[in-house]
């Protein structure tokens, strides 16, 4: 498993204004799409592509084209949903999942609530997107779902981090190199209700309101 915590002036600028208590749902929305497209420059290096050759008005030109099979991009349900806009726009071409996991507020265990992926993943490059990677449970539960359905890449693409979370994820997939995880930011710890600290709060209701 490899991990990135992409340091980048811009992402860091972002991501405190996202932080801000102050900051209100529809600028987060917006702050949260633009740290995917970032995130996604990063997240996306080893994308497989293919020669494509096209005429510009002078000449031929072989270039590039995204090839197949279609990478996948698989949201976790609810927070998940914010980086989707952003992430497809950069993958025009991608195919695109859905996981639904929930925690449950005291044991902090994922349960999976809804599933709607490609029949086929079979040796598809899959992008899951979860904005909190706290304690890594429903992290864990969603790259198992995926690898077990035939994923040959599975790489993770999360805001905020705690390092109780990435230790998970260390620890599950250590020594698989089909497993990345790239992120924002590492922050410092769990707080004893499984928050972030210093963190964002609960992502999901800071983008949608709290229900
Ligand atoms: N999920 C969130 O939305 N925020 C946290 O701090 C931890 C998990």
């Amino acid at each position: 498993m490899h991990l990135h915590v992409v340091d980048h002036p811009l992402i860091a600028h972002k991501l405190t204004v996202l932080r801000d208590e102050r900051t209100d749902s529809s600028r987060f929305r917006l702050l949260t799409e633009e740290l995917v497209m970032l995130l996604a420059y990063e997240a996306t290096r080893g994308i497989r592509i293919e020669d494509k050759l096209v005429n510009t008005p002078v000449s031929e030109f072989t270039g590039t084209a995204l090839s197949n099979p279609r990478p996948v991009v698989v949201p976790i349900l609810r927070a998940g949903l914010g980086m989707l806009e952003g992430l497809i726009r950069m993958l025009p071409t991608a195919e695109v999942g859905f996981l639904g996991m929930v925690r449950d507020e005291e044991t902090l265990e994922a349960t999976t609530y809804a599933e709607r992926l490609p029949a086929d993943l079979q040796g598809r490059q899959i992008f899951v997107i979860d904005p909190m990677l706290a304690t890594g449970g429903t992290l864990v539960m969603a790259i198992d779902f995926l690898l077990e359905r035939g994923a040959s890449e599975v790489t993770a693409i999360c805001l905020v981090s705690a390092p109780e979370g990435v230790a998970r994820i260390e620890e599950t997939y250590a020594g698989r190199a089909e497993v990345t995880v790239y992120t924002a930011a590492l922050d410092e710890r769990l707080d004893e209700n499984g928050y972030i600290v210093p963190g964002l709060g609960d992502a999901g209701d800071r983008m949608y309101g709290v229900v």
